[in-house]
C-alpha cells in the first residue's frame, strides 16, 4: 500500500505537471483577441483552453520522454495535437454532426459563439497546429527535419484516411446497423488516427528510431480503439456532470456503438482487450513500468 501509494501520487503530479506545462503553452501559441477578427480567437481559446482531459499532449511529452528526449522538447507538437483534436470537438458537436450542446462542462462553441464562428474557429485550430509545427520554437526544441516528419505525419493522422474519414464514416453510419468490422474501422479513423500521431510526434520529438515509431503508431492504435470504447460506454453510463458532455447521445443520433452492439459488458471486455495489446506494446517498447503504463489503466477505468 505505501509503495503503491507512492508510485499513485508520483504518476497523479506528474499528470498535472504535463497539463500545466500543455495549459501555458496553448496559452502562448493562440491568438490574442485585440483585433477586428478577434471574436473567433476567443473562440478558439473557448475550446481549447482550461478544459480536456490532455491525452493526447500528454502522450507526446512521455513518449517524448520515453524515448531519451526532455519531455518539455515535445510541448510544440503537443500543443498542435491539442489544437487538432479541440476543432474535432467544436466541428463534431455542430448541429450538421452530433448536434450537442454541452462540452467539457460549458455551452458547446457554436452556442456560445454561433455556427459560423464556430466552424471558422475550428478551422483556424487546424491551421495553427500546423503553423506551430512548423514554427521556429519548434524548430529550435527539435529541428526542421523532425519538424517537417511531424508535420506530415499529422496532416495525414488528421485527414481523409485518418481522422476526418472517420468521421464521414460515423457520420455515413448513423440510423443504420453497421457490422463490427465497419465499427472498428471508423473508430480507427476517427479516434485512433490522432492518438496514435500523439505518440508518434513524441518519437519524433527526441529523433528515436524508425522501430519506435512503429511500436508507438501499435501503442497509439490499441489505446485508441479502448478510448474510443469506453467513450461509448460512458456515454450510456456516464454522468453529465463528471462527463461534461450529453449522455445518450449517440442513441439519440442512433448511432452503432460498441454497447449497441455487444451490451455492456461486451464492450467492457473489448476495451480491456485492447488496453492489454497496448500494455503488451509497452512491454516491447521497454516501458513494462512508469507512467505511461499506468495512464493506459487509468484511461481504460476513467468516469470522465
Ligand atoms: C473526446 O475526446 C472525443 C473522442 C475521441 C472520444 P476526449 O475524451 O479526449 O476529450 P477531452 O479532451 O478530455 O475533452
Ligand atoms: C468523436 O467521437 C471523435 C472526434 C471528435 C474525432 P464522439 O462523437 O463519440 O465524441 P464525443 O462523445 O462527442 O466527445
Ligand atoms: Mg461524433
Ligand atoms: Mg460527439
Ligand atoms: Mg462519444
Amino acid at each position: 500500500m505505501g509503495m503503491r501509494g507512492k508510485t499513485m501520487r508520483a504518476f497523479k503530479d506528474e499528470l498535472n505537471w504535463c497539463a500545466g506545462e500543455i495549459e501555458k503553452a496553448l496559452d502562448y501559441f493562440l491568438p490574442g483577441v485585440q483585433s477586428r477578427q478577434g471574436v473567433v480567437a476567443q473562440a478558439m481559446r473557448y475550446s481549447t483552453l482550461g478544459g480536456g482531459k490532455r491525452v493526447r499532449g500528454v502522450l507526446v511529452m512521455k513518449f517524448c520522454q520515453a524515448c531519451g528526449g526532455d519531455p518539455r522538447q515535445g510541448l510544440p507538437f503537443a500543443c498542435a495535437l491539442e489544437m487538432i483534436h479541440a476543432s474535432s470537438l467544436i466541428h463534431d458537436d455542430l448541429p450538421c454532426m452530433d448536434d450537442d450542446c454541452l462540452r467539457r462542462g460549458k455551452p458547446s462553441c457554436h452556442v456560445a459563439f454561433g455556427e459560423a464562428n464556430a466552424l471558422l474557429a475550428g478551422d483556424a485550430l487546424i491551421n495553427l497546429a500546423f503553423d506551430v509545427l512548423s514554427s521556429e520554437e519548434s524548430v529550435k526544441a527539435v529541428g526542421a527535419e523532425n519538424a517537417l516528419k511531424a508535420v506530415n505525419l499529422l496532416s495525414r493522422k488528421v485527414g481523409v484516411d485518418g481522422m476526418i474519414g472517420g468521421q464521414v464514416v460515423d457520420l455515413e453510419s448513423e440510423g443504420k446497423s453497421i457490422d463490427e468490422e465497419t465499427l472498428e474501422y471508423l473508430h480507427r479513423l476517427k479516434t485512433c488516427a490522432l492518438i496514435q500521431a500523439a505518440a508518434a510526434l513524441g518519437c519524433i520529438a527526441a529523433g528515436a528510431s524508425k522501430e519506435k515509431l512503429q511500436l508507438a503508431l501499435h501503442y497509439g492504435d490499441a489505446l485508441g480503439l479502448a478510448f474510443q470504447i469506453v467513450d461509448d460506454i460512458l456515454d450510456v453510463t456516464g454522468d453529465v456532470a463528471q462527463l461534461g458532455k450529453p449522455i445518450g447521445s449517440d442513441s439519440e443520433q442512433e448511432k452503432t456503438t460498441y454497447v449497441t452492439l455487444k451490451g455492456l459488458n461486451g464492450a467492457k471486455a473489448d476495451a480491456a482487450q485492447c488496453t492489454q495489446r497496448a500494455r503488451e506494446v509497452l512491454d516491447a517498447l521497454g516501458l513494462e513500468e512508469g507512467f505511461l503504463y499506468e495512464f493506459t489503466d487509468m484511461l481504460l477505468n476513467r468516469t470522465k
